[in-house]
């Protein structure tokens, strides 16, 4: 394997764009409105398609791209993950509706968060990284008071992935819609939207697709089309204006949106996903899945405690406690002396931990060299560590 030289960027996104998607950005303005924008968009639509795991369209203009012989349908929307979260909720549920919202970390919480602001939520709150009580859930779901149960797949905050085939397995079972936040999920690992019966998805660019910041994707069934549009007609719709998915589903067929759409974006984004193609899905979350058992069996090795619980870590993003001794001031020291650029951790976490992104385009070479500087760095901060051959656990 060919020595990595450059600057390591392992943060669980945005992550780094390649040089496709960036040139594909830089292209002289076109109108939202004409031909061209359509082919953008009908383009876009195939390659979300394609990392939301659902069969495959045609990458061409009035050829209903956004569908495909499943009972799903993919929508780009202008913003970063948490709009296209907020579009499914908003839409999704009337002021008076109760879901079930069970979370193990700061996106989870947020997910819950927003369910407030737009409908009733019972919040389960388990302690960050750790598993949900799948038997506690269970229990929940058979009181049948839940329109819908939400879920944070992939939980970046604290390094954990749901057991979403269990989830959705109950969830089908008491007859409750299933709806993800799939932004550090879709892409990155193996999502089955059509196997688990999900009701809608929210994915992000900037994440395991490797596209840019500001423009996100939703993918939903066409159960969540008839209960929207039955929430809006009988006049139960929350206060949304820009969000509305039905006024963006009635410019679907078209290739169009109801507002100005975030245009170069959707351009790098389609690069992007032509990148994720290229390499193939399954390819794709094999090396993520790598990537991270090669971090997580590296780490645990050199005695420090990974925050998720073992049975369910992350395969994009893994979440190191600090030894006793060292705070973030090893981040910015990474970051200055090192040329390496982890993230750190959220709320009641902050300084004590740092987290690892395994996600979009991260080659093998770069996560050992960056594993490589990590270790000098701990150890330029007077934490004794073990020699170990790095590029074994890779
Ligand atoms: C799982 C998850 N959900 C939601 C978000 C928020 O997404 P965005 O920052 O794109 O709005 C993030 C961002 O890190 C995330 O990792």
């Amino acid at each position: 394997m060919a020595e990595y030289r450059g600057d390591c960027f392992l943060v669980p996104g945005p992550v780094r764009m390649n040089q496709n998607c960036l040139d594909a950005m830089a292209t002289p303005v076109i109108t939202a409105r004409g031909k061209e924008f359509r082919e953008v968009m009908a383009e876009l639509n195939s390659g979300l398609r394609y990392a939301f795991n659902l069969t495959p369209s045609k990458p061409e203009k009035h050829t209903q791209s956004w569908s495909g012989e499943d009972d799903f349908k993919v929508m780009a929307v202008s913003g970063s993950g948490t709009a296209a979260m907020e579009m499914i909720i908003a839409n999704r549920f009337r002021p008076n509706d109760l879901v079930l919202v069970p979370t193990n970390g700061k996106f989870g919480e947020r997910v819950a968060e927003m369910c407030k602001r737009f409908c009733n939520v019972k919040h389960i709150k388990y302690d960050w990284g750790r598993a949900f009580d799948l038997y506690e859930l269970e229990q929940q779901l058979e009181r049948k008071c839940y329109e819908a149960l939400l879920i944070c797949h992939n939980e970046t905050s604290s390094g954990i992935t749901q057991d979403a085939p269990a989830i959705a397995e109950m969830c089908n079972r008491y007859q409750t819609s299933f709806i993800l936040d799939g932004i550090t999920s879709i892409g990155g690992l193996p999502v089955d939207l059509t196997t688990w019966n999900v009701e809608a998805a929210a994915m992000g660019a900037q994440k395991c697709t490797a596209g840019p910041s500001g423009i996100a994707a939703i993918a939903f069934n066409s159960r969540f089309h008839d209960r929207c549009k039955a929430i809006k007609e009988q006049g139960d719709i929350n206060a949304l204006f820009y969000l509305d998915f039905i006024s963006a589903y009635s410019k679907g067929n078209d290739d169009q949106t109801p507002w100005t759409p975030a245009i170069n974006l959707a351009m790098g984004w389609s690069a992007a996903l032509n990148t994720l193609k290229e390499e193939g899905l399954a390819k794709r979350w094999e090396r993520c899945q790598n990537l991270s058992n090669g971090v997580q069996n590296l780490f645990s090795d050199l005695g420090f405690e990974l925050l998720a619980d073992l049975s369910q870590r992350s395969p994009t993003v893994t979440a190191i406690l600090y030894p006793e001794g060292i705070d973030d001031s090893w981040r910015t020291d990474l970051k200055e002396k090192f040329d390496t650029q982890v993230i750190g951790a959220q709320d009641h976490l902050k300084g004590k931990m740092f987290r690892i992104g395994s996600m979009g385009e991260t080659t093998a070479a770069e996560m050992i060299e960056g594993c490589k500087r990590m270790i000098e760095c701990f150890k330029h901060h007077g934490h004794k560590l073990p020699d170990v051959d790095v590029a074994s656990y890779f």
